[in-house]
């Protein structure tokens, strides 16, 4: 039988907290999945917490014995970009550094087999154009962003660029609905599409309300969860998204728009100067040590 949406074999780019998310989630719809990291260690600490994030969903009775064994056998880790070779699709999900994405959008470019193969990047920022045109093939990109933690949030946006094939975006559109089981939301290629435009500025809003000593962090984030209804605080959720990409979100979004709501406050630069990038250093506004 023919591979769903033409999408048989899945590459990720990168395997941190977002793109081991992706990763677990297309091993888990039965995709034969390969992670892509920088080096050695990188892809130990990625396989690492993708086998964690897979253990916690068989102890919460998400999925069975038999679905994790077959999850966990989808799955494989490499430092060799030529191992995506065979891949349909590829969904990058590296920091949101331009250059960077460009670099892997060309490398992609040059060792996919399939001229049919889907070039998919997580960006929740860069316009989807600049990084297609870093290929010889920007009908085969598109924008696929997931939500943090990607294994619980229901939501994609699927951005197609001015250059994307309709086919292309069709053939997304349907395999993230039918194959990975997400709703899909359709943006136009515009830094922060639809849900960063509206959730980055209030994050950013809580986090110079904090900044200019008005309320506690506590009181900022228990104001939000019991007063409207949010699963997390700004703060709280900021911590989790990682202080470093609410920074560059910020900036491009600033850098698209020229509204100054979108800037990052002083303090949000100095902490991600110290390093203090929030859940996943151990230290934001709050301390997970
Ligand atoms: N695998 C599968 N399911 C899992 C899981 C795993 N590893 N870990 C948890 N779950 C399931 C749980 O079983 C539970 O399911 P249930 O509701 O059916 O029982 C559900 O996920 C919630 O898990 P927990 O009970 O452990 O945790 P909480 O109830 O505290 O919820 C949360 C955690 C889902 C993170 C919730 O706090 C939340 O929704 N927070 C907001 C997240 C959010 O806004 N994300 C978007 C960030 S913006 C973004 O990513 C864009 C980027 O570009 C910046």
């Amino acid at each position: 039988m023919a591979a769903a949406f033409g999408i048989e074999r899945v590459g990720v780019v990168g395997g941190g907290q977002m793109g081991g998310g992706v990763a677990e989630v297309m091993a888990k719809a039965g995709l034969p999945t390969v992670v892509r990291e920088i080096n050695a260690e990188s892809a130990e600490k990625s396989q690492a917490g993708i086998e964690r994030s897979l253990a916690k969903a068989l102890e919460r009775g998400k999925l069975d014995e038999n679905a994790h064994a077959a999850a966990l056998a989808n799955l494989s880790y490499t430092t060799e970009m030529a191992d995506l070779a065979d891949c349909d699709l590829v969904v990058e999900a590296v920091v949101e550094a331009f250059d960077l994405k460009a670099q892997i959008f060309a490398d992609l470019d040059a060792v996919l087999d399939s001229s049919e193969a889907i070039l998919a990047t997580n960006t929740s920022s860069i316009p989807i154009i600049d990084i297609a045109m870093s290929t010889t093939r920007p009908e085969q990109v598109i924008g696929m962003h997931f939500f943090n933690p990607a294994t619980v949030m229901k939501l994609v946006e699927v951005i197609p660029s001015v250059r994307t094939d309709a086919s292309v975006t069709e053939r997304i559109t349907g395999f993230t609905t039918e194959v990975i089981n997400k709703t899909v939301v359709a943006a136009q290629d515009r830094a922060g599409f639809v849900v960063n435009m509206l959730l980055v500025p209030y994050l950013l809003a809580a986090m110079k309300m904090y900044e200019a000593g008005y309320a506690t962090a506590e009181d900022i984030d228990a104001g939000m969860k019991l007063g409207a209804a949010h699963p997390m605080g700004p703060l709280e959720l900021s911590d989790m998204i990682g202080l470093d990409t609410m920074m560059l979100v910020g900036e491009t979004l600033f850098e698209e728009y020229g509204d100054a709501s979108y800037l990052p406050s002083p303090l949000l630069k100095r902490m991600v100067a110290a390093g203090h990038l929030g859940r996943k250093s151990g230290q934001g506004f709050y301390d997970y040590r």
